[in-house]
């Protein structure tokens, strides 16, 4: 029978290696998961709450396909508060996490056979679902000298004419921010050049120095998407969101409409509660600063000391090309030996990865200094 030749991408490895993970804790091992992007910390009492009380006195049917009216305002409240933007309320769209965002907007502003561009290394869910999609991607080989981001340069080098960019700030796995003028300099590149611009702002609220930009403070024309996965530690709740251009609303709510009927009813209340609990959130952004601090600190005794600027997300993205010439081999070893779980560069970088771990440090700060621990013992004892 038939089946799509769509359908045939990569795997997301992370998944693949937290299934590996998983089967030898489930064998016994004493397994510290810093292979998976999530918070480890439930949300806020206030937010469960919100569930619960929605559970029990809500009807929960479908809501508008462009999400509750309240959260939507609440959203445009947050940048109001958060970046001193205003947004109009209608442009702002909720949506089931913001990989659900991210499938509008490609449908939405893209055609099969369009180019888009992003930097290699980043996240396998862009590269993998457009291309499911009939996108072609166009791979920027962004290293240290670009900070891990596109750059004109690359653009330009790249040589093909693109229809869009995506520009993820921080990164994941760099963790590495574009810098405001970098950041200015590409936006009016792409608006000199007529090229879509789709900023993933997922991991912002999460930086360790300055504030991550918001691309709608450069342009009214950038797709700006993010999540109540990251900073709100909601991944599983499944909730994110949009701010379209106004070409774009109403071509992504059509698709929302058709598509997805509507984000889920009972998540949607409870992140209505999420924004009252920023400051739960800025202890947990400070708790990662630590983690980030340990790790900084003792993976250099391991011999693993080049790392991309970790200025956001929770990700410490480590040259590793002096210790191996796989990564994977590198993880699998890591993980067979030490109990330590990280995900190899191949996943966010088909080319370079094999010269790169990213090491997640959103877990428990204990099990992040045990596994600094073990890595630092087991490359100690190999040398
Ligand atoms: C950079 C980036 N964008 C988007 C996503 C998708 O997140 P969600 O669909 O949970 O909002 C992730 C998840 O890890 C991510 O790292």
């Amino acid at each position: 029978m038939k089946r799509s030749r769509r359908s045939e991408i990569p795997p997301f490895y992370a998944m693949e290696v937290l299934q590996r993970a998983n089967e030898r804790a489930a064998a016994g091992d004493d397994v510290l998961h810093l292979e998976i992007g999530e918070p480890s910390r439930r949300p806020p009492k206030r937010v469960i709450e919100a569930a619960e009380e929605a559970l029990r006195n809500r009807p929960l049917g479908y809501t508008e396909s462009a999400g509750l009216p309240e959260l939507r305002a609440r959203i445009t409240q947050h940048y109001e508060d958060f970046y001193g933007l205003s947004v109009p309320f209608d442009r702002v769209l909720v949506t089931t996490g913001s990989s659900n965002a991210f499938l509008l907007t490609f449908l939405s502003a893209f055609d099969v056979g369009d180019r888009v561009a992003l930097a290699s290394p980043g996240y396998p869910g862009y590269r993998n679902g457009m291309a499911a999609l009939g996108i072609r991607v166009v791979d920027l080989p962004a290293g240290p000298n670009s900070r891990f981001h596109p750059s004109v340069e690359l653009i330009e080098a790249c040589g093909e004419k693109l229809d869009g960019l995506i520009i993820a700030s921080p990164s994941n796995p760099a963790g590495s921010m574009l810098l405001e003028d970098d950041f200015k300099t590409l936006v009016s590149y792409c608006i000199s050049n007529d090229i879509r611009i789709i900023s993933d702002e997922v991991y912002h609220g999460i930086t360790y120095g300055e504030r991550a930009v918001c691309a709608r403070a450069l342009t009214e024309e950038a797709v700006v998407v993010n999540s109540f996965s990251k900073y709100f530690a909601m991944t599983g709740w499944r909730l994110g969101w949009m701010i379209a251009p106004d070409d774009l609303t109403e071509p992504a709510e059509r698709l929302a409409q058709n598509m997805f009927i509507s984000p889920p009813g009972m998540t949607q209340y409870a992140a209505l509660a999420a924004f009252e609990c920023l400051d739960e959130y800025d202890a947990e952004v400070h708790r990662y600063a630590e983690n980030r601090a340990i790790l900084l600190e003792e993976l250099p005794k391991a011999g693993i000391e080049r790392f991309a600027p970790a200025d956001g997300a929770f990700y410490l993205y480590a040259d590793v090309s002096e210790l191996t010439d796989d990564s994977s081999v590198f993880c699998e070893a890591m993980l067979a030996e030490t109990g330590v779980a990280a995900a190899p560069g191949i996943d966010f970088d088909p080319k370079g990865g094999k010269s790169y771990v990213r090491f997640s440090f959103a877990g428990s700060t204990e099990d992040i200094g045990e596994a600094a621990r073990r890595i630092v013992a087991w490359r100690r004892k190999r040398s």
